[in-house]
């Protein structure tokens, strides 16, 4: 402050001009009465400045560094940011590789009793899922009409890991898969009159305990009995070897409604389910069946 406060001592020791107001040295510029004042930078600042000079004239020549037409200058260490991703997922594999291994040999069963293995293969499945299959049985595997819920124990072709596997592999009613799941529910509108498909439907909304009309479903009993038990069980309990649904449980692969129901007995809709096997590596469907399993109704 004191050396500020030095009015009017123009031409002191250095035989500089300086400002009145502030006392500080002037460049000896001035604008219409204005004169500009001599601050320097602070040395630190400067020297500051000077080594981030040098710090970058250093990792010019070390890294890549100046844009060229289709590239940059390559810097003589060599380092990339793309190799270096490519160390990481090389890493990233390796660390896999190890468990893709046990995943590939190990039976289902064993994979399943591996507490680690299971929560890595776990997670691919998970991931091979949303790829290939939430499109049809949506992202949480919660289903759409005419595609199943995958979360609950009702199962079409069985809930055991093995099911599920075959069920992946294999596909249902998949045309050019000799291996395929396949049945077929006759279409009954051929076979039955419209009072019997009308009972048979009021018969089977009375098998899961669903709102019906008990005098129709009394009549409709019979015909169950004769055209529908064979696939669907007597007590409509369903049967996995021929992928017959559960009838008796309130979990609908199409809808509850009555319509809806008399329009499956009259023209059933014959879902169809793509083959994997030959579409996805062996250890992606295991890791599949064992994420599907997982899920929370699997037997
Ligand atoms: C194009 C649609 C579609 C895609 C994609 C699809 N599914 Fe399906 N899935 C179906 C249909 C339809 C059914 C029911 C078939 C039937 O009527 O029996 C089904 C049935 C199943 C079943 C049997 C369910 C049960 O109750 O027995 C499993 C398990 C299954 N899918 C798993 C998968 C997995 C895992 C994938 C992905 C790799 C997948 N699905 C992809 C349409 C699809
Ligand atoms: C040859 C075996 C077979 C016979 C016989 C059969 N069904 Fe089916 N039923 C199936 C199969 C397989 C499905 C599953 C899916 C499909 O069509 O995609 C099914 C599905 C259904 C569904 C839909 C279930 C749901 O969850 O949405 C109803 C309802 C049904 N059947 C009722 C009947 C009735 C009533 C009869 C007798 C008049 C009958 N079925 C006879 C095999 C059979």
């Amino acid at each position: 402050m004191a050396q500020m406060k030095q009015p009017n001592d123009a031409n002191a020791q250095d035989g500089r001009e300086r400002d009145d107001v502030t006392g500080q040295v002037t460049t000896g510029h001035e604008w219409d009465g204005i004169k500009e004042l001599d601050n320097p930078m602070p040395r630190w600042w400067l020297w500051t400045f000077y080594a981030t000079i040098a710090w970058s004239l250093g990792y010019i020549v070390l890294y890549p560094a100046w844009p060229l037409v289709n590239d940059a200058t390559r810097g003589v260490l060599g380092w990339s940011s793309r190799g270096e991703v490519q160390d990481n997922l090389a890493r990233a594999a390796d660390a896999q590789s190890v468990f893709k291994a046990r995943i590939a040999e190990l039976p289902l069963d064993e994979i399943r009793q591996d507490p680690e293995l299971l929560r890595f293969a776990t997670a691919g499945g998970r991931s091979a899922f949303q790829v290939n299959c939430s499109q049809c049985h949506g992202s949480g595997a919660a289903g759409f009409e005419g595609y199943p819920n995958l979360n609950d124990d009702s199962w079409i072709w069985g809930g055991t890991l093995d099911d599920i596997h075959t069920t992946i592999v294999n596909g249902v009613r998949f045309v050019g898969n000799d291996e395929t799941r396949i049945s077929e529910m006759p279409a009954f509108g051929d076979m039955l009159d419209r009072d019997q498909v009308a009972a048979t439907t009021q018969y089977v909304l009375s098998l899961s305990g669903s709102p019906h009309d008990a005098a129709k479903a009394a009549e409709g009993e019979s015909v169950f009995a004769d055209n529908c038990a064979a696939c669907h069980g007597d007590a409509g309990q369903g049967e996995p070897s021929l992928g017959a649904p559960a009838l008796n449980d309130a979990i609908w692969l199409y809808a509850s409604t009555p319509q809806a129901i008399a329009a499956q007995i009259q023209k059933p809709r014959h879902g169809v389910m793509p083959a994997w096997g030959h579409r996805l590596d062996p250890t992606t469907i295991k890791e599949l069946a064992l994420y599907v399993h997982g899920l929370g109704g699997g037997q």
